[in-house]
């Protein structure tokens, strides 16, 4: 018997996508199954509004022996058209469909934060009670090497057989619980600003919600009180295409065609503490706090939120999300800008998210103030020269405008334009191969290392 095999696209480019060609590569090598494509991200707009469309991919995947969610990486997760049809699944009950069918995850990116991404749709398949087979996350061009080609083409056989064999899952998610604590506002003691200008952008703003009383708890502290954006109030058209036209002078194809370019440069690239709010939708955010991000990306691999306090606030089982903490972190980090913190209402009683909601403000003044940035840790390290490598070299000639911004900004910080210590190298390696310097070399050691660092402590500034 033939095998069927859904595909759900995640490439707001349909077809035209990078990720389908390696899913096409999967298809010529394994005649034995059956593919179906669905456009989900393409078509996101129809099947929002037309349940009979939405209706037919569910009959697709409820048909199919397995289903494989292949997408393209967009801001660490999957694009926010994607994520809308995932809370579709969810809003339209069309959760049996998924139940208890094979599943894997197939995506290309350059490879910054795939794992985030495939923690994001592993996740979502174990809520779907489907048997999560495994990800594979591919380079976007993976697919031009031989040795890649093989070690996808095993990953096929190895899906194949376990589809076959009705191999039972591995889960990695339990079931999440939702917080139960009723939020009530405290005692507020006024942060002064001090001209700080304090943005507070939110979704699910719902009437007397936890969050709506957690975000108006937070506008309140601020003296004077922060500005409030709800996402929904500004003209967004639509997600993020993946056009990249944006890459030559970061212009967006949207520009002058809704309201999100003007909202963004006039309002968050303006602020200096800036709080992001909103409520857990299936595992992340709601699919409109995606689209924010998404659409951002008209200002490239460049860190646009720099020198900026960020803090989140947030309505759910946050803390039982470490996937969407970690992408949160590592979102801020790669920005170059303060993290104060999340407040979330699954922290502790409505007690404990007021004073947590009182200090983050106080800390984001503070460091405001002071203009302070904790330091670069593996996140930005490990991102910086990520990008960096792309952007110098086959990333290039779509992402000009980024290769302009390195290049003035001293990102291009490769270690071979080090002379002094290539010189040093030369010479040291060189040196500690003569058994008596080696041996001398050795025993100073720890006394050189910190050598440096007395030389430090003199200084004054
Ligand atoms: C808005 C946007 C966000 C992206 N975010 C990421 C990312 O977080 N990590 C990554 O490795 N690649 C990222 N990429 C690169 C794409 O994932 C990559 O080019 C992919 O191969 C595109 O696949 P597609 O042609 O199937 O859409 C992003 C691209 C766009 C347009």
């Amino acid at each position: 018997m033939i095998m069927k095999i859904a595909v759900l696209n995640g490439s707001p480019k349909g077809e035209v996508s990078v990720t389908m060609q390696y899913v096409h590569f999967l298809q010529l090598r394994f005649p034995e199954a059956e593919f179906e494509f669905f456009d989900v991200a393409l078509k996101i707009k129809k099947l929002e509004k037309d349940d009979k469309a939405f209706g037919e991919v569910i009959a697709g995947v409820a048909a199919a022996d397995a289903v494989l969610w292949a997408f393209p990486l967009y801001f660490l997760v999957v694009c926010s058209q994607y994520k809308r049809f995932i809370e579709l699944i969810f809003e339209k009950n069309a959760v049996p469909a998924f139940r208890g069918k094979p599943a894997a995850s197939l995506s290309t990116s350059i490879n910054f934060f795939d794992y985030t991404a495939h923690n994001y749709i592993n996740a979502v398949c174990d809520d779907l009670q489907m048997n999560f087979f495994g990800s594979y996350s591919a380079e976007m061009n993976d697919l031009l090497k031989t040795k890649e080609r093989q070690r996808l083409k095993a990953f096929g056989e190895l899906f194949m057989k376990a589809i076959k064999d009705k191999t039972p899952a591995i889960r990695n998610n339990r079931p999440l619980v939702a917080p139960e604590v009723i939020f009530e506002a405290g005692q507020i003691t006024p942060v002064e600003t001090e001209g700080k200008k304090v943005l507070i952008v939110a979704d699910d703003l719902a009437e007397n919600s936890n969050l709506q009383k957690m975000v108006e708890r937070l506008r309140q502290t601020f003296s004077p009180a922060a500005e409030l954006v709800q996402l929904k109030d500004i003209d967004i058209k639509g997600g993020c295409l993946g056009c990249i036209q944006c890459g030559f002078d970061n212009v967006c194809v949207y520009e002058g065609k809704d309201g999100f370019i003007d909202f963004f440069n006039s309002k968050i690239k303006t602020a200096d503490i800036l709080f992001l709010a909103g409520a857990i939708h299936d595992r992340y955010l709601s699919s409109l706090w995606k689209c924010f991000f998404d659409r951002s990306f008209f200002n490239g691999h460049t860190p646009f939120l720099k020198d900026k306090q960020i803090g989140f606030v947030i309505s759910g089982p946050f803390g039982q999300i470490h996937n969407l903490r970690e992408i949160f972190e590592a979102s801020m980090a790669i920005q170059q800008a303060g993290l104060n913190g999340f407040v979330s209402d699954d922290i502790g009683t409505s007690a404990e998210i007021d004073t947590a909601l009182q200090s983050m403000a106080t800390r984001a003044v503070a460091q405001s103030k002071l203009g302070y940035i904790p330091p670069p840790t593996f996140y930005q390290v490990a991102g910086n020269k990520l990008f960096r490598d792309a952007i110098w070299s086959r990333l290039r000639p779509v992402f000009q405008a980024d290769h302009r911004y390195y290049k003035k900004h001293g990102m291009y910080n490769f270690p071979q334009k080090n002379y002094k210590w290539r010189m040093i190298n030369s010479i040291l390696v060189g040196l500690t191969k003569i058994p008596k310097v080696r041996k001398e070399f050795i025993k100073r050691m720890k006394k050189e290392m910190i050598k440096p660092c007395a030389n430090a402590l003199k200084r004054t500034e």
